[in-house]
């Protein structure tokens, strides 16, 4: 069976990203499905290119059994068309994306929320704010990974 790549995008790829892309895994690992997909993440900037995960946001993931192991790394062209699927955290994440992302590429572009059973919008950027915020995050986007992949697997 052809595997699927999936890319978690936000803006400097150590706090969002890097958690949505724990999760993911994490998911396809209790589903047995690992074998079958890609997963990265990488950031619109470069800021903290090379860093490991926000602390906060490798906590959060620790707490639930999730590990966050990510690099950091910025988006670079190749990505557009290396990946099936290239999800957003924001609105601004996703704007920047389509301004850069070569026509027949930008079908996979979406936003982590439009999969969110509660609500739409952004992933909040956690990076200024306190622990909660990362809670909030880890909630959100744990929610919104297990429909995405529902979708994928054709069960929503
Ligand atoms: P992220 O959070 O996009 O979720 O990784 C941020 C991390 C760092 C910065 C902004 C957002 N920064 O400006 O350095």
């Amino acid at each position: 069976m052809s595997e699927t790549s999936v890319l978690f995008v936000c803006l400097g790829n150590i706090c969002r990203s890097p958690l949505a892309e724990g999760v993911f895994l994490h998911l396809l690992a209790e589903r047995g499905l690992s074998e079958r997909y890609r997963v990265d993440s990488a950031g619109t900037s470069a800021y903290h290119a090379g860093e490991q995960a926000d602390e906060r946001s490798i906590a959060v993931g620790r707490k639930h059994g999730v590990a966050v192991p990510s690099i950091s790394r910025k988006l670079v062209p190749e990505d557009y068309e290396r990946f099936d699927w290239i999800v957003a955290m924001d609105g601004q994440n996703l704007t920047n994306m389509k301004r850069d992302c070569p026509p027949a590429h930008t079908g996979k572009l979406v936003k982590m929320r439009d999969y969110d059973p509660q609500g739409k919008g952004d992933v909040p950027d956690p990076y200024y704010g306190g622990p909660r915020g990362f809670d909030d995050v880890y909630e959100m986007v744990y929610r919104c990974c297990e429909r995405f992949l529902d979708e994928l697997e054709g069960r929503a």
